[in-house]
C-alpha cells in the first residue's frame, strides 16, 4: 500500500491539476468530495491532506466546508487559495473580501524560517485568482510570505504542520510552484516518492474490472495516441470483453489502417472490427465542398457507421473514450474557445445517450505527457505514442474544394513521401505536424520534353505547443528539395511543390 496524499475537493478547477503535480513527484494521491468525514482519511491511513481552490467564498452562508476533524488527525494539511481561507477562518483567524480582485501574477517575498517554503528564492512569480484575503492568522501560526496585497500569502503552523497559500502552486505560471509541493510531501508529510505509473496501470486495471465486471465495452479507435492507449489499458483490464472499431473512411493516410490492424489484431491480439467505408463517405461527399459542410457529412456518416456497426455486435454495455484531461477542461470551459469546438469535431460527443450506453473514460484523470508514459508502459510503440496530431476529417480537409478518389489518392502518395523524408532526416518528431495538402489548381510545367498542366500540393510543416498558435518551421533546403523532387517525380498528377510559410494567427495549420 503505496503513501496517500488526500486532496479535498471544494470545486477548483486545478483540483486535477493539483493530483498531476503529485504524481509527478511519484507521491498517490486520491481526490475526495470535500465533505469526507475525517474517520474515512484516517480509515485510508493517509499522510497529508490538501485543501483544493474553489470558487466560494469562506463568508457565505452556504460555504463548503470539510469536517472540522480533519485539522485533529495529526497529518499535516494543505491549504490552497480557497484551502488557506478555510484554514483561517476554521481555525480562529480572520477572513474579510477584498476590495480588489486578486487575479494573476504578483511577486511573492519569502520570509524567513518558512518549512514548506525552505529553500525557495527570496522572491518568486507565483499565480492568485481570489476575491477574500485573510487579515488576522489563528493562533500558533506565522507569516511565511508576503505580496503587496496580502501579508498572509503564505501561513504556517509549524507545530501541527497546517500550511495555508494564497497562491496556487500547482498552475504552471506559478515559479517554483512544484518545489513548494515536493517540500510538502517529501519534507513535510514525509512520503517516499516511490510511486509511479507502473502503480498507476495496475490500479486503473483493478478499477476497469471492477466497473465493467462482466460487461461489454466497445472503443472508436483512430490510430491516434489517446485512443491506442485507451484501447491497450482496457485491453490489459478486460481482453475480450473490449471490442475496438476502426472506420476506415477513406480519408486515411497512406498503409494506416494496415499499420492499426498490424499492432492492434496482431501483435495485441484485441477484438478489432476494421469497418471498410470509404465508399459510403465519398459517396455522401460527392459534389461537396464547402469546408465545414464536409466536416459535418463526415461527422455524421462516421456516427452512422459505428452506430451500425455496435448494432450488430449484440450486447454492449459501455462505449469507452480516450478522452484526457486538457478535454474535459475545455469542453467545460467558456463559450466561444476554439479549441473546444476543435474537440467537437473529433470526439463522438453525443453518441453513448443516443445508443443508451454507459460512458467509460479511463484517461479522464490524465495529462498528454502522462498517457504517452502510461502507454509505454503498456507496450505500445513509440511511432503511435508520438504520432503528429492527424484531424478526425483527415485528408479530407486538406484535399481542397470536392473529394475525388483520384484526388485522395494523389494527395496520399505526396503526404507520405513528405513523411518518409520527415521520418529519414529525423525532423518528424520535432515538429507539430507536417503534412502535404491538395490544391485543385493546375499549373503548366514541363517533364521531359513534354508539356504537363497538373495540380500543385503544398507543404504544411509547423511548430507549435498547443496548436492554438504555431509557426512554419524552418526546415533545412536539402530536405525540402528531396521531399519536392521526390513528388513530382514519383506521384503523378502533381507538377508543382509549394511551401506554406504562414503562421497561425491568421491562418490555421489546417487549409480548410
Ligand atoms: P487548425 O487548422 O484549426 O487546427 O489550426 C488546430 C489543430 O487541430 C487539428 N484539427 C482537428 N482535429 N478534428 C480534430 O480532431 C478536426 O476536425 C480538426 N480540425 C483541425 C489540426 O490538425 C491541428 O492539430
Amino acid at each position: 500500500m503505496h503513501q496517500t496524499i488526500a486532496v479535498l475537493d471544494f470545486g477548483s478547477q486545478y483540483t486535477q491539476v493539483i493530483a498531476r503535480r503529485i504524481r509527478e513527484c511519484n507521491v498517490y494521491s486520491k481526490i475526495y468530495h470535500y465533505s469526507t468525514k475525517a474517520k474515512v482519511l484516517k480509515k485510508d491511513n493517509i499522510c497529508g491532506i490538501i485543501l483544493s481552490g474553489g470558487p466560494s467564498s469562506v463568508l457565505a452562508k452556504k460555504a463548503p466546508l470539510p469536517d472540522a476533524d480533519i485539522f485533529k488527525l495529526g497529518v499535516p494539511v494543505l491549504g490552497i487559495c480557497y484551502g488557506l481561507q478555510l484554514m483561517a477562518h476554521m481555525l480562529g483567524g480572520k477572513v474579510e473580501p477584498s476590495k480588489q480582485r486578486e487575479y494573476g501574477h504578483s511577486s511573492l517575498e519569502v520570509l524567513d524560517q518558512s518549512e514548506l517554503l525552505n529553500g525557495l528564492p527570496a522572491k518568486i512569480r507565483v499565480w492568485n485568482s481570489h476575491g477574500d484575503k485573510v487579515i488576522k492568522m489563528p493562533r500558533g501560526f506565522i507569516a511565511a510570505a508576503r505580496t503587496q496585497n496580502s501579508d498572509f500569502a503564505a501561513i504556517e503552523h509549524p507545530k501541527k504542520k497546517f500550511f495555508g497559500l494564497q497562491f496556487h502552486p500547482e498552475v504552471s505560471h506559478s515559479e517554483q510552484g512544484i518545489n513548494v509541493i515536493r517540500n510538502f510531501l517529501q519534507q513535510i508529510c514525509g512520503c517516499e516518492g516511490d510511486w509511479s505509473m507502473a502503480d498507476y496501470l495496475k490500479q486503473s486495471v483493478e478499477e476497469i474490472r471492477a466497473k465493467v465486471g462482466d460487461q461489454k465495452v466497445i472503443l472508436g479507435l483512430s490510430g491516434g495516441v489517446d485512443s491506442s492507449v485507451a484501447a491497450a489499458l482496457l485491453h490489459e483490464a478486460i481482453g475480450d470483453q473490449l471490442t475496438c472499431v476502426f472506420v476506415d473512411n477513406g480519408l486515411l493516410r497512406k498503409n494506416e489502417r494496415e499499420s492499426v490492424e498490424n499492432l492492434f489484431k496482431r501483435n495485441f491480439k484485441m477484438n478489432l472490427k476494421v469497418v471498410r467505408a470509404s465508399r459510403l463517405f465519398l459517396s455522401k461527399l460527392k459534389g461537396v465542398t464547402d469546408p465545414e459542410k464536409k466536416r459535418k457529412v463526415i461527422g455524421r456518416t462516421f456516427i452512422e457507421v459505428f452506430d451500425n456497426t455496435v448494432k450488430k455486435l449484440g450486447k454492449v454495455d459501455f462505449l469507452a473514450q480516450g478522452t484526457l484531461y486538457p478535454d474535459v477542461i475545455e469542453s467545460v470551459s467558456i463559450e466561444g474557445n476554439p479549441a473546444s469546438l476543435i474537440k467537437s469535431h473529433h470526439n463522438v460527443g453525443g453518441l453513448p445517450k443516443r445508443m443508451k450506453l454507459k460512458l467509460l473514460e479511463p484517461l479522464r484523470e490524465l495529462f498528454k505527457d502522462e498517457v504517452r508514459v502510461l502507454g509505454s508502459e503498456l507496450g505500445l510503440p513509440k511511432e503511435v505514442l508520438w504520432r503528429q496530431p492527424f484531424p478526425g476529417p483527415g485528408l479530407g480537409v486538406r484535399v481542397l474544394g470536392e473529394l475525388t478518389a483520384k484526388n485522395l489518392s494523389v494527395l496520399r502518395e505526396a503526404d507520405a513521401i513528405l513523411l518518409e523524408e520527415m521520418k529519414r532526416s529525423d525532423w518528424y518528431y520535432k515538429v507539430w505536424q507536417s503534412f502535404a495538402v491538395f490544391l485543385p489548381v493546375r499549373s503548366v510545367g514541363v517533364m521531359g520534353d513534354e508539356r504537363t498542366y497538373d495540380n500543385a500540393v503544398v507543404l504544411r510543416i509547423v511548430e507549435s505547443q498547443d496548436a492554438m498558435t504555431a509557426d512554419w518551421v524552418r526546415m533545412p533546403y536539402e530536405v525540402l528539395q528531396t521531399i519536392s523532387s521526390r513528388i513530382i517525380n514519383e506521384v503523378k498528377g502533381v507538377n508543382r511543390v509549394c511551401l506554406d510559410i504562414s503562421s497561425k494567427p491568421p491562418a490555421t495549420i489546417e487549409w480548410e
